[in-house]
């Protein structure tokens, strides 16, 4: 469902994906038994108001459990926030989603769209059916955010707080405040519908051109693999990896990000499979398991490190990078 407009007005367009926020439970006294991406995002749109002088308008993109996110969905995502972004009248784009992989949404819409306005993410801990929903509450802020005239960049809004699409983080199992910056904090707070800020809104350098494949475009995703380096960590992956690319299988290993330990050290046994995988031809890159810090590189790093990105963010950089549209 999307409004037509008197031109004077600006809208708030409200992009649904499924998740907890669109969730259904038998009873509502059950917060964990419930089955994501129930609810149209029109419905959860229902009894919230827009802010003065701003209308609200909805397109499901979506609707899916969220550990299911595949990347044809984040590009389909993208898209549409680029079409919508692109109307002079739209103030910004709310994003209803799943908790669960919220982060690689997060960050990789401010990878392909690094945009001027704000585009904001919002979520649940609680399905909609709750008694005690968390929804309505974050959907209501995310708005508010997205209202802010000089927000811009792509930020996650959960309990209150505004995260960076680069720091974001969920942190918690069950908590409504599930989400933290870790080092970075919070960009800022949504108090009864203002904004507090704390520090800059995310930006990045430059765009990825992903999007310029054009609309419709079917994308060859890269293939990249997460191996965690772990006590009594082994190379036996890597290798299986390395013979299916020998065999010609037809989608081989193009990246592999290593979740290292700590400053992004990797179990010796690891780094020497890793290092077979790098002569090879595969691009590794090493991030840190750690839920704080950035790793700081040395001079006789063989690996190429991923910074302060987690595992799964730094996997979306590389393929992003693998597929020569890294921003
Ligand atoms: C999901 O990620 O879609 C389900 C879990 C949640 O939203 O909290």
């Amino acid at each position: 469902m999307v409004n037509s407009l008197s031109p004077s007005l600006r809208r708030i367009v409200v992009l649904g994906t499924g998740g907890t926020i669109a969730g259904r439970a038998a009873s509502g006294g059950d917060n964990i038994g419930y089955t994501a991406g129930q609810v149209s995002v029109a419905d959860l749109l229902g009894g919230i108001e827009a802010p003065e002088g701003l209308e609200l308008a909805a397109e499901q993109v979506a609707q899916l459990d969220s550990k299911d996110m595949e990347p044809d969905v984040w590009l389909q995502l993208a898209r549409r926030c680029a079409f919508w972004l692109a109307e002079a009248d739209v103030a910004g784009v709310v994003i209803t989603h799943g908790t669960d992989t919220l982060e690689e949404t997060a960050f990789f819409l401010q990878a392909v769209l690094a945009p001027g306005k704000p585009v904001v993410l919002t979520c649940a801990m609680r399905p909609a059916s709750s008694l005690s929903p968390d929804g309505p509450q974050n959907v209501r802020d995310a708005i508010a955010v997205a209202a802010t005239p000089a927000a811009r960049g792509v930020t996650v809004v959960c309990a209150g707080a505004i995260h960076s699409a680069f720091d974001v983080q969920k942190a918690h199992t069950y908590r409504p405040d599930a989400f933290a910056s870790g080092d970075a904090g919070p960009v800022g707070y949504v108090e009864e519908g203002a904004v507090r800020r704390m520090r800059d809104w995310p930006e990045s350098p430059a765009r990825s051109k992903l999007l310029e494949a054009g609309e419709g475009a079917a994308m060859q995703w890269p293939r990249v693999e997460i191996i965690t380096s772990h006590a009594g960590a082994t190379g036996a992956i890597v290798d299986l990896l390395l013979q299916e690319r020998a065999m010609g299988v037809a989608e081989p290993v193009r990246g592999l990000v290593l979740a290292a330990t700590g400053n992004g050290t990797v179990h010796h046994v690891l780094e020497a499979a890793a290092l077979r995988a790098q002569d090879a031809g595969v691009a590794v890159l090493r991030a840190t398991r750690c839920a704080s810090g950035r790793i700081l590189p040395r001079p006789d790093d063989k690996l190429r490190d991923a910074g302060a990105l987690t595992p799964v963010k730094a996997r979306i950089a590389l393929m992003l990078e693998l597929i020569g549209t890294a921003a």
